[in-house]
């Protein structure tokens, strides 16, 4: 496991309950960041701050929905309040879709999924951005958004008609962000993985109408490793990223899904 050096870093981690947000907090934790968190599950967020607070790492978070725009607010106070700073966002806090085409797509269903996974990361970044600026210029190095879009963000997913707009929006908001920032001292990339064994895979796996098993031969048919991707292969992924050695890194979309998009 390759080793990186966070210490001090404020590091803020969106839907860090369970899953990929959680695993990242733990790895970034373990490298010296200080961590605010939030989840839109009180339950899990308590776990998982207690979890890191007996590690010791210094961490503080807050439960809301990331689709409600006081959440993203008061998450980017409670930075700067706490730790006076705010160097790396991972606007993780996500929703996947029940798996149906287009046509059957239950529409308060599709708006949610656009409220949390592109408005979410809207609000996420509109609040973060005058901080990290802030940040960016008294520490002398750019802060760093890392939004996770997907897989999906940056191909057609069928089935999955809704979730790819929202996540295509994503990868749009990041490329618009990287562009208006990349002199201002913000380097802003989507990290876009395929599926990655996580409860939100799972409970989709299980709800299919297939049953589990042919649902998961069905995604894995077209997936050029025949796997799904485990948490740390997804999570190196945004250390990497994050690093203040990867300077010259904005504005990419950085697939981590065993060789399913190849350009
Ligand atoms: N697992 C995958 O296959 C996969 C693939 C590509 C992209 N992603 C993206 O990665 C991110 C994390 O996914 P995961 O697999 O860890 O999912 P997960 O469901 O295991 O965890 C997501 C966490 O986000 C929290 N969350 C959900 N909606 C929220 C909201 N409105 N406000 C605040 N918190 C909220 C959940 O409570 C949960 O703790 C998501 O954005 C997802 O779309 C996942």
């Amino acid at each position: 496991m390759t080793e990186y050096d966070f210490l001090n870093k404020v590091v803020l981690i969106s839907g860090a309950g369970r899953g990929l947000g959680k695993r990242a907090a733990e790895r970034f934790g373990k490298a010296g960041a200080k961590l605010v968190l939030n989840d839109y599950s009180s339950d899990t967020l308590e776990e998982t701050l207690k979890e890191l607070g007996d590690e010791g790492y210094e961490v503080c978070g807050l439960a809301g929905d990331i689709a409600d725009e006081e959440t993203s607010k008061t998450l980017v106070q409670l930075a700067e309040k706490t730790f006076g700073s705010l160097n790396i966002t991972i606007n993780n806090a996500g929703i996947a879709q029940n798996m149906t085409r287009l046509h059957e797509t239950d529409t308060d269903e599709a708006k949610r999924v656009i409220d949390v996974d592109l408005m979410g990361v809207f609000f996420a970044m509109k609040h973060q951005i005058p901080l990290m600026l802030k940040t960016a210029e008294t520490d002398g190095v750019p802060s760093v958004i890392l939004n996770l879009a997907s897989a999906a963000g940056v191909m057609g997913s069928p089935n999955l008609a809704i979730y790819s707009a929202a996540k295509h929006g994503v990868v749009a908001l990041t490329r618009s962000a990287a562009l208006e920032y990349a002199t201002k001292g913000i380097r802003v990339n989507a990290l876009c993985p395929s599926f990655t064994r996580t409860n939100m895979v799972t409970d989709l796996l299980d709800g299919s109408r297939h049953g589990r098993e042919i649902a998961e031969a069905k995604l894995l048919a077209f997936n050029p490793m025949g796997r799904l991707g485990e948490v740390d292969e997804i999570v190196q992924a945004m250390l990497w990223t994050c690093s203040d050695e990867n300077s010259y890194y904005t504005g990419q979309t950085l697939s981590i899904d065993g060789g399913l998009r190849t350009s």
